[in-house]
């Protein structure tokens, strides 16, 4: 399988504790508990949109077809969509940025490591990608740690760069496909 096999059929990724899924209507209930919770963004470079704060509209419009993934994230216990996780700014099939976020009663049980290890595994192993990476905020230990757990590498500091809307001083983070352990 390639990038492209991906553009209409959105991959399903399962863990121990977790499914990655593409997203619908009927999660918007679940969306609603933490999308628009203002601690998820506080380094994150923006506030919440106006379709994270009503996150039917998220659902409106026809997206357009892309390479890109933005999954949910569905706890196996409870069938809730306690998180997403996206794969986005593809270049040449080979390089492309990860994000995700994991709804604030949900932190702190390992989710944010086992579905950033699920996703970075199935993009080495299923499609062409090389290279994955993400800034982080300085500040934002918790996402340092799960990066580090997942194996990302701190390749250095941006000082007041970009970060979404704001400016702040961030690090690169990423993973080589060749850096994966089997
Ligand atoms: C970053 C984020 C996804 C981590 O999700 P999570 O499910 O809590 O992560 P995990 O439970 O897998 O924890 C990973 C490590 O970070 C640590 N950690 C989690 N939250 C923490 C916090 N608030 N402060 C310090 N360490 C924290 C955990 O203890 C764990 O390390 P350990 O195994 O040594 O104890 C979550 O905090 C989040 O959604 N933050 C807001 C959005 C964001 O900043 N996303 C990152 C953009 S790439």
């Amino acid at each position: 399988m390639a990038l492209v096999d991906y553009i209409t059929n959105k991959p399903i990724i399962k863990t121990d504790r977790l499914t990655l899924r593409p997203m619908c209507k009927n999660d918007i209930p679940d969306l609603r508990e933490w999308m628009s919770d203002e601690s998820l963004y506080t380094y994150w470079g923006k506030k919440p949109s106006k379709s994270e704060k009503n996150p039917e509209l998220l659902f409106e419009k026809t997206e357009k077809p892309t390479k890109s993934f933005h999954l949910g994230i569905e706890e196996s216990a409870s069938g809730k969509v306690v998180g997403d996780i996206w794969v986005y700014l593809i270049e040449n099939d080979r390089m492309a940025s990860v994000a995700l976020r994991i709804a604030h009663d949900y932190q702190r049980k390992g989710y944010g490591t086992e579905a950033l290890s699920a996703m970075t595994r199935f993009c080495f192993e299923k499609t062409e990608l090389k290279r994955l990476w993400t800034k982080v905020d300085v500040r934002n230990t918790a996402s340092q740690k799960m990066l580090e757990k997942c194996g990302y590498i701190r390749e250095g500091l941006i000082r007041q760069g970009k970060m979404v809307n704001t400016w702040c001083d961030y690090y690169i983070y990423a993973i080589l496909s060749s850096d994966l352990k089997d």
